[in-house]
């Protein structure tokens, strides 16, 4: 017979959730993938009354300018979304770590939202914690992006969920693929010391594009899609050239232009701005090509944008957020 304490809720839970790379150059608001070695860790703890409290957010210096309103933040939203519609008869307290610096297109409030509802999710009574799939979770995190960029779109919360490489669609209905990559493809990820913020990224696009521009757009989605499924990477080199967003956006950061012939001349495959910037990524054949072109990209931050930079290197990261902690 099972212990009676066997199925008791834990009464507390701690998920890391990872910083990721939206768009990947050509998939717009819909591609992203997981990193490793960087993300937001999400402490929770149970409440008798059906509220949300957020006790701290600590982690960067900056992190002093989130709000502690659970109303207005993005770890708080999802899970007063969660109380509302499972109409749960307690609540959650949680304490915010963020390692991702803020402003930096490495989903910082998609990784908070994420690692909120992973942490809550793990303090549910189990019968309600089976029926909630990763399917249904992802909704209540996309609240919380929504309240970040003023858009519903999960291709950061997609991979922090998930993990991998992601597609995912606009709007209510996310409906996500899990898509395969090389086992062996290296990232590359470089945040110089700077804050975009994500509506001012999205407010500098213009909302049209000719059909010749859309044709050869599309192409090179579909290249980096059909490269990364089949292990091409002359195809996922020829997808990550974006004639869009990435044009529209790169005065938004002092150097891109610099940065990105650096990790070029490093041999990486193709190199775009990490999000809505200004972190920029780059994907890499090997991980020594990684190594050095992270390296030349943060010099190249330094020499032309007259700013300090971070690199990582790592390889995709397969397990998205997950529960680290739990009693
Ligand atoms: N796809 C989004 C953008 C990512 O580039 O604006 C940031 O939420």
């Amino acid at each position: 017979m099972t212990p009676a304490h066997f199925n008791a809720p834990l009464k507390s839970a701690t998920a890391f959730a990872p910083a990721t790379v939206a768009n990947i150059a050509t998939g717009f608001d819909i591609l992203g993938f997981a990193i490793h070695n960087l993300g937001d860790r999400i402490s929770m703890t149970r409440l008798e009354r059906p509220e949300v409290k957020i006790e701290s957010i600590s982690g960067l210096a900056s992190s002093t300018a989130i709000t502690l309103d659970p109303a207005q933040n993005t770890a708080g939203v999802p899970l007063l979304k969660m109380i509302q519609e499972l109409g749960l008869n307690f609540g959650f307290s949680m304490r915010i770590e963020k390692g991702i610096p803020l402003g930096s297109g490495l989903g910082g409030s998609a990784a908070s939202a994420v690692g909120a509802v992973v942490a809550a999710h793990a303090l549910l009574p189990q019968e309600l914690k089976n029926k909630l799939t990763k399917e249904r979770l992802i909704h209540f995190a996309l609240e919380g992006e929504a309240i970040a960029s003023g858009s519903k779109h999960a291709d950061n919360i997609a991979p922090c969920l998930y993990g991998g490489l992601t597609l995912s669609h606009p709007g209510d209905d996310p409906d996500v693929t899990v898509l395969p990559y090389p086992k062996t493809l290296a990232v590359i990820v470089v945040h110089p010391e700077m804050r975009l913020d994500t509506k001012k990224a999205r407010g500098v696009l213009k909302p049209d594009l000719f059909l010749k521009t859309h044709i050869q757009q599309s192409s090179h989605l579909a290249a980096l899609v059909a490269g990364c499924c089949t292990s091409q990477f002359h195809l996922i080199k020829k997808g990550l050239v974006d004639l869009i967003i990435e044009p529209q956006r790169a005065h938004l950061i002092p150097g891109f232009y610099e940065v990105k012939r650096a990790a070029l001349e490093s041999g990486v495959l193709g190199c775009s701005i990490s999000g809505a910037g200004p972190s920029v990524f780059a994907f890499a054949e090997s991980m020594q090509i990684a190594e050095h072109a992270k390296n030349a990209m943060i010099q190249a931050f330094k020499a032309h944008g007259k700013m300090e930079a971070q690199g990582w290197v790592s390889e995709v990261n397969s397990d998205g957020a997950r529960v680290v902690e739990a009693e």
